[in-house]
């Protein structure tokens, strides 16, 4: 089966499943974890007309999950004094792990890795996803579910915590008329905030080459 076969099934699916959500359920938050998630994301956006802040696209939570991992392991830390976080698409190519804001308790991890080091986290950060698939063949087991709950609990218990998620744009970050992820405030409201942190110039580029991608895909969705 060709990529644009497998996108035409699962866009066919996304769609029937969102709309008999919003029969059933009208007040619904979708996440969406469907791949190409953020293609997804953007295609529910487009055919459901629900508000923007109830589509939520999850691919940031994980993909963060698996670099605060790569993190650890480098450091020879434990996971709960590193804090990171991945924008931009989820995909290999599309992830933007952003190693420079990287911590191990409020202290930059380039303190405690050479950049050689912190680049090797950021490719397996990156192709996290497709070494899983390649081990098991799929990916899809514990952790996508342990990410969904984790942004399903943000929502129920109105926590305000931030997730990077796949988010409709119209402007933020110089971006519009895509999903992609960037760090959001989630709580009862589903994405109460998209929060515009400052990037690098390198992290910019990143970004804008990831949506390029993003965009790429979503040209062969049919409405
Ligand atoms: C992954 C799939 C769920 O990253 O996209 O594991």
């Amino acid at each position: 089966m060709t990529r644009e076969e497998l996108i035409g099934i699962n866009a066919g699916i996304v769609k029937t499943v969102s709309a008999n959500l919003i029969k059933h359920s009208p007040n619904t938050i979708i996440i969406v974890v469907s791949n190409p998630m953020d293609t997804m994301t953007y295609l529910v956006h487009k055919t459901t007309g629900l508000p923007k802040n109830r589509i939520i696209g999850m691919g940031g939570a994980l993909d963060s999950a698996r670099f605060k991992y790569r993190l650890a392991e480098a450091l020879g830390a434990p996971i709960s004094d590193v804090e990171g976080m991945v924008i931009g698409g989820h995909s290999d190519t599309g992830m933007v792990p952003l190693i420079g804001k990287a911590v191990r308790n409020s202290v930059s991890v380039s303190e405690f890795l050479s950049e050689e080091r912190m680049q090797q986290v950021v490719e397996e950060t990156k192709v996290g996803g497709a070494t899983l698939t390649k081990l098991l063949g799929t990916s899809a087991w514990y952790a996508p579910g342990a990410a969904v709950s984790a942004m399903v609990q943000a929502i129920a218990c109105d926590t305000k915590k931030i997730f990077p998620c796949s988010a409709l744009l119209a402007g933020e970050f110089g971006l519009s008329d895509l999903a992609i992820g960037v760090p959001c405030v989630l709580g009862a409201n589903g994405i109460e905030k998209i929060v515009e942190i400052s990037l690098s110039d390198v992290e910019k580029t990143k970004l804008a080459e990831s949506a390029e991608g993003v965009k790429k895909t979503n040209s062969l969705l049919e409405f």
